[in-house]
C-alpha cells in the first residue's frame, strides 16, 4: 500500500470515528504529533479557566472560606466519583489525593490486615518499579514473602493455594502496552481465597476496567497519564464497598478522621472511602483534575477504548508499510492497551530524532519507543504523519546523529 493509499485510509477511518473525536476539548500545540498521553496527558482546554478560578478568585478572594464555600472539603470524593465512572466504580469507592506510590502503600496494608492469616504475594518481576520497590517495603514490614509470577501464570499458581494474601499487577504493562486479563486474574485471586489489588495508571481512562462488576478489592492509579489531570496530579484510589468497614488506613491523617474538627486525640475512621483520606489534599491539583475529567463528559469509555483500537491498529499498518521489518514489544490484538512499542536497538536516538520532528513519543530501556496513543484527541491521520517521521528518521539514520544520541533526558 502507499503512502496515498495510507492517507485515504487514514480519512475514511477518521471519518468513522468522528463521534469520539474529542480534539477540540484539549489545548495542543501545532505541528506536533503528542504520543506521549500514557506519561503527560495533554492541557484539556476545561483546566486552564478551572485553575484560574480556583487562584483568582477561589483562593485569591474568598480565601479560607473556600474549603466550605468552593467545596474544597469534599474534593477528594467528589473527584473520585467523577472519576469513578471512568473506572466501572458506583459512588463513594473512589477517593482522590496522594501519588500511586503512596495509595499503593496504602492498600497493601490494608490488604495485609484484611488477609492476616496469609504470608504471600504475587507480583510481576515486570511491573513499574515504584511498585516493586512500594511491595518490597510493604512486605518487610508485614512480613510477606514477594513471589514473582506473572498475571498469565497467576492463575495456575492460585489454584488450590491457602497462602496468597493478595496479587498485585499492573492492568496494562508500561513499557510493552500488553493488556492483562483482570476479570481472570480476579477471578483466580478470590477463588483462592486472595484479593486482587490493581494498578490502573495505564489503563484508567483508556480502557473499560469494570471495578465493580469484577469485584476487585483495592486498586490505585494515577491522575497525569490518560485522566489529563497534568503534572503530578493526585492519584485516586479505589477500595470495594466491602472493604470499607475492614479498611485499616496506615496512614490515619485527620482528613480520614469521623470527626475531624472535633481534634480530638485518638483516630476514629470516617465511615466508607472517607476513611482512606490522609491529610490536606492540594487543592490547585484537585481542581485541575476535576477540570480535566470533563474532557470525557458525554463519552463511554467503551467507546474511547473502540478508538484507541482503531487508532492503534492504524498505526501498526502504517509502520508496517512504511518501515517494513519493524519489531514490536506490544501485542497485535486485542491484548493491547492504548500503546504500540517499537522495539529498536537505537530506540533512545530514534525517539529524540522523532521529537525533533514534532512526534514526541518516549524511551523505555533497553529498546523501547513507546508511543502512546490517548484516543480522545489523536486522529488516524496522526498515526500515519507519526509512522511517516519514524520511516524518514531511520532512513536517513536521523538517530545516530550525536545530538540525539547523548542521554541527557529526565524521561
Ligand atoms: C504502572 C505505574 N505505577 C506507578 C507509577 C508512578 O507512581 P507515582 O505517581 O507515585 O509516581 C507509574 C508511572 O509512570 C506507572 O506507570
Amino acid at each position: 500500500m502507499s503512502t496515498d493509499a495510507l492517507r485515504t485510509r487514514a480519512a475514511a477511518l477518521d471519518e468513522r470515528h468522528q463521534a469520539t473525536d474529542l480534539r477540540e476539548r484539549f489545548a495542543l500545540p501545532d505541528g506536533v504529533v503528542y504520543l506521549d498521553g500514557n506519561s503527560l496527558g495533554a492541557l484539556p482546554r476545561a483546566v486552564v479557566g478551572a485553575v484560574s478560578d480556583a487562584v483568582e478568585v477561589q483562593w485569591g478572594r474568598d480565601l479560607i472560606t473556600s474549603w466550605n464555600t468552593h467545596g474544597w472539603w469534599d474534593t477528594p470524593r467528589r473527584v473520585g466519583d467523577r472519576l469513578g465512572r471512568l473506572v466501572g466504580a458506583a459512588a463513594g469507592q473512589v477517593v482522590v489525593g496522594d501519588s500511586t506510590s503512596v495509595r499503593l502503600h496504602q492498600a497493601l496494608h490494608a490488604a495485609a490486615a484484611l488477609r492476616s492469616d496469609r504470608r504471600v504475594v504475587l507480583a510481576d518481576p515486570a511491573t513499574f518499579p515504584t511498585d516493586l520497590y512500594v511491595l518490597d517495603g510493604v512486605a518487610r514490614q508485614v512480613g510477606w514473602i514477594v513471589e514473582h509470577v506473572t498475571p498469565d501464570e497467576a492463575p495456575a499458581r492460585l489454584a488450590g493455594s491457602q497462602d496468597v494474601a493478595a496479587v498485585v499487577y499492573s492492568h496494562v504493562d508500561y513499557r510493552t502496552g500488553r493488556l492483562w486479563d483482570l476479570p481472570t486474574v480476579t477471578r483466580a485471586a478470590h477463588d483462592a481465597g486472595a484479593l486482587a489489588v490493581w494498578d490502573l495508571c495505564h489503563s484508567a481512562g483508556a480502557v473499560p476496567i469494570g471495578l465493580d462488576e469484577h469485584r476487585v478489592d483495592l486498586a490505585m492509579g494515577c491522575g497525569y497519564k490518560y485522566l489529563n489531570g497534568g503534572p503530578g496530579a493526585p492519584a485516586f484510589l479505589y477500595v470495594a464497598a466491602e472493604h470499607h468497614d475492614g479498611f485499616a488506613n496506615i496512614v490515619p491523617g485527620w482528613h480520614g478522621h469521623a470527626e475531624p474538627f472535633a481534634m480530638s486525640g485518638g483516630y476514629r475512621p470516617a465511615a466508607g472511602i472517607d476513611r482512606a483520606r490522609i491529610g490536606t489534599p492540594p487543592m490547585l491539583s484537585m481542581i485541575a483534575l476535576e477540570a480535566a475529567l470533563s474532557a470525557f463528559d458525554g463519552v463511554d469509555i467503551a467507546a474511547v477504548r473502540e478508538r484507541s483500537l482503531s487508532l492503534t491498529a492504524f498505526l501498526r499498518e502504517c509502520i508496517d508499510v512504511l518501515v517494513p521489518g519493524t519489531a514490536y514489544a506490544s501485542p497485535d490484538d486485542e491484548s493491547r492497551g492504548s500503546q504500540v512499542a517499537v522495539r529498536h536497538p537505537d530506540a533512545y536516538g530514534v525517539v529524540q530524532a522523532l521529537i525533533a520532528r514534532g512526534v514526541v513519543g518516549d524511551f523505555r530501556t533497553p529498546d523501547i519507543v513507546r508511543l502512546g496513543v490517548a484516543a480522545p484527541y489523536l486522529t488516524h491521520a496522526d498515526m500515519l504523519t507519526a509512522a511517516d517521521h519514524l520511516a524518514h528518521v531511520l532512513a536517513a539514520d536521523e538517530h545516530l546523529d550525536p545530538a540525539f544520541t547523548t542521554r541527557n533526558a529526565v524521561t
